[in-house]
């Protein structure tokens, strides 16, 4: 099957493009926050955003399949395409005007990731990816870090929105990870941290129940830009998964080995 990514890419970008502008546009205004669950929050940007990315890859492409994080699923088309869409990722950085967001839009082909791009609309970087064709920020290739040790690693994470419940849990990921590396951060963007490993500025991250959304595109740049992805164990990444290691492919094993030796048990 030859894909016209071109064609992919343009809507991808028009798409991604509003959505920004319609971030910015609302930076500095008051909020109208939802709440999906007690830390869970959903603004009328998130909404916006979704709904003028999805309007263009519609007009675009009336007969692809839609995976948009607020509520839209439109899969009753009978298409080997699927979109993969997070329109407005770090909606909590969002509310609070932390500078960290993105509009992740990602392309399935039979399932497999074909195309990935993240837009950080306040920087303007856009990190895209072809399967097979490498990764780019604003259009100069990218590339992971060099760095060969866990012990001189920069590394991000996330916390799930049940943290409150399972503090205890996650900390055990924290703490091993913070005694052996050099840093850790926890910007509020997942996909933005995903292609903060492909463009070497972080050189690992991990997060545990991760939506598709949050990492469709960012995992593809990741792997396009020479990086490893795999669960906890080692095994293949997948979006529908609840695991995510990304590193620079360098580290992966010795991170790998910190996850094995932590005790369990594991929640839901
Ligand atoms: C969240 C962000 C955050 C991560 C959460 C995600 P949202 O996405 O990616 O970094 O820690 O797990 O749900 O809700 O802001 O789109
Ligand atoms: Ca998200
Ligand atoms: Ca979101």
């Amino acid at each position: 099957m030859i894909h016209d990514i071109a064609k992919f890419f343009a809507a991808a970008w028009q798409a991604a493009d509003l959505a920004g502008k319609i971030i910015r546009a609302a930076w500095h205004q008051p909020r109208a926050i939802d709440y999906k669950g007690p830390i869970d929050l959903v603004t009328s940007t998130d909404r916006a955003a979704e709904h003028t990315i999805i309007k263009v890859l519609q007009r675009e492409f009336p007969g692809h399949s839609i995976l948009a994080e607020e509520q839209t699923e439109i899969t009753d088309v009978a298409s080997d395409y699927r979109w993969v869409i997070d329109p407005l990722d770090g909606t909590t950085n969002f509310a609070h005007t932390y500078p960290q967001v993105a509009v992740s839009i990602a392309l399935e082909f039979s399932r497999q990731i074909i195309l990935g791009l993240v837009y950080d609309p306040l920087r303007r970087e856009c990190f895209r990816a072809v399967k097979g064709q490498g990764a780019t920020l604003n259009d100069e290739r990218i590339r992971i870090s060099a760095v060969d040790k866990l012990d001189q690693a920069l590394l991000a994470t996330g916390f799930p929105y049940d943290r409150r419940d399972n503090a205890d849990f996650y900390l055990r990921f924290f703490r091993a990870f913070m005694t052996r590396c050099q840093g850790i951060r926890r910007n509020g963007s997942a996909a933005l941290d995903l292609c903060y490993v492909a463009a070497g500025r972080l050189d690992a991250f991990w997060e545990l129940k991760l939506k598709p959304w949050d990492v469709a595109a960012g995992a593809l740049i990741v792997a396009e830009a020479g990086g490893s992805l795999s669960d906890f164990s080692g095994k293949a990444f997948s979006i529908f998964g609840t695991e995510t290691l990304a590193s620079n492919g360098i580290i992966h094993q010795e991170m790998l080995n910190v996850l094995e030796g932590l005790a369990k048990p594991r929640i839901d």
